[in-house]
């Protein structure tokens, strides 16, 4: 690599979520998620029956927590409220649980007292349990007045510091894991992805939940905008994630159906951000299923961000395929063929997720995608990052993690040498943590938890390399 060093003020931080992390569900007088009662009610969904009941106890371990990011030299840390810690039945009328208050004032100081800025998601999917029961959550138009409402509350309580906000997380892997195959909370399946569905048969349920986030995160962008972001001065971006999608032939039928892919993976949500409108692909196949945005909506969606957050962890091969639901398959309505291999060779080492293939340039290629079809937005990563098996003895020597973040950081500078506005890189994860529904079987933190002794934090060889890499010039190499 040229060994140029990364823009001054280019943000390096981690990322977690509350369900993740935090533990403590039941202290504090936070209100059941979608996520507790998954877990409880299909322990054989999660591969080691577990849940976050106790998870990494950041709830009460945060001080520690933020002493190890001060440590390694991070300059930020991305973390989420847990809506019902806040708001234990969903909406105000509830009541607002001070408690909660208390806990994200007291990281949000402690990070601060320590030179870490916060980056906030208000929803990375542990929605209220209560909304859930009382209207179907996502899937009532209901739920883009409680967001909103919700997103207010954190600007009032926390925009006195908190300068990022980033209001969903990876809309796409909610809609299809909770809604398409029923792997993630709550648990719903549809005919649109799999045969076996027990509950909620609609092929329509993903497409609406879809619309409905992204009628929410309008909403609490526009709230924000309104009345916070003059006196607050901060950002306010949404996080997607795709994976980068390569043809598996040239021809031109596996050509479109790459483009395809990515129309049902990312441009579901960032071609409304930028146009108000869904992606031309995604009309042409399932138009009578998409909802419409209303003239207003579509006025209101398009622009409605400051940055974009995009999430990356792997690359796959698409090809051509029938248009039928036949298999239980992602992209079933997409007319799609998703690999990982081509005659037999992968398309990159697989780390201990089935899911995850390692293929560094894929984030290059899907920032200058996203430079190049969507008007060159600011764009935070806003989380990349490998796991290794969790085999139950403690071990610190992930060294394929450090090639995974050298490798990945060095195309991200190089996108930016191509002209795509990254200010930030934050790597998943801190710590070991609730992997949803692996949960504890696989690692993704620079920081090893053992489970089986106190939740004790031992770093592993990667937080020495980023502490040597934070603090010299951040060159790669
Ligand atoms: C997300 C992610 C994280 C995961 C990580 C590894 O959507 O933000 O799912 O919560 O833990 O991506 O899979």
């Amino acid at each position: 690599f040229n060994g140029s060093s990364f823009p001054e003020g280019f943000i390096f931080g981690t990322a977690s979520s509350s369900y993740q992390y935090e533990g403590a569900t039941n202290e504090g007088g936070r209100g059941a998620s979608i996520w507790d009662s998954f877990t409880q009610r299909y322990p054989d969904k999660i591969k080691d029956g577990k849940n976050g009941l106790l998870a990494d106890d950041s709830y009460h371990l945060y001080k520690e927590d933020v002493s190890i990011m001060k440590d390694i030299g991070f300059d930020a840390y991305r973390f989420s409220i847990s809506w019902s810690r806040l708001l234990p039945s969903g909406n105000l009328s509830g009541g607002v649980n001070h408690e909660g208050i208390t806990y994200y004032n007291n990281l949000i100081n402690e990070l601060q007292s320590n030179g870490l800025k916060p980056f906030v998601t208000l929803f990375h999917w542990d929605l209220p349990q209560a909304l859930e029961d009382t209207y179907g959550g996502f899937l009532n138009h209901q739920i883009v007045n409680d967001f909103r409402d919700y997103a207010e509350l954190c600007y009032k309580e926390f925009g006195d510091r908190v300068k990022h906000w980033i209001t969903l997380n990876e809309p796409q892997t909610f809609t299809t894991m909770g809604y398409g195959n029923g792997a993630f909370a709550p648990g719903r399946c549809s005919k649109w992805l799999s045969s076996k569905c027990n509950e909620g048969d609609s092929a329509t349920e993903p497409y609406l939940v879809a619309h409905h986030q992204i009628l929410a995160h309008t909403a609490a962008v526009k709230v924000y905008k309104d009345k916070y972001q003059m006196s607050q001065k901060g950002q306010i971006g949404i996080t997607l994630n795709s994976p980068w999608i390569l043809p598996y032939s040239e021809s031109t039928e596996d050509k479109d159906a790459a483009s395809r892919a990515l129309a049902f993976m990312y441009d579901w949500f960032m071609e409304p951000l930028n146009s108000g409108l869904y992606p031309a692909e995604m009309v042409a196949h399932v138009h009578e299923r998409l909802p419409h945005f209303s003239k207003e909506q579509s006025s209101m969606v398009k622009g409605s961000f400051d940055f974009i957050g995009i999430n990356y962890y792997s690359a796959n091969y698409a090809t051509d395929g029938p248009c039928e639901y036949q298999q239980p398959s992602y992209f079933t309505d997409s007319c799609i063929n998703i690999t990982d291999e081509r005659n037999g060779i992968p398309i990159g080492q697989k780390a201990a997720s089935q899911w995850l293939s390692i293929y560094p340039q894929g984030i290059q290629d899907l920032l200058l995608y996203t430079k190049n079809k969507f008007n060159n937005p600011v764009i935070y990563i806003t989380e990349n990052g490998v796991d290794e098996i969790n085999n139950g003895t403690i071990s610190l020597e992930d060294n394929m993690r450090i090639d995974y973040h050298s490798s990945h950081l060095s195309f991200v500078q190089s996108a930016i040498m191509n002209g795509v506005k990254v200010k930030g890189y934050f790597a998943w994860s801190l710590l070991d943590n609730f992997e949803w529904a692996d949960g504890y079987t696989v690692r993704f933190g620079l920081v090893y938890v053992d489970y089986e002794d106190g939740l004790k934090r031992y770093p592993k060889n990667s937080t020495k390399w980023f502490k040597k890499f934070l603090n010299s010039e951040k060159l790669i190499y």
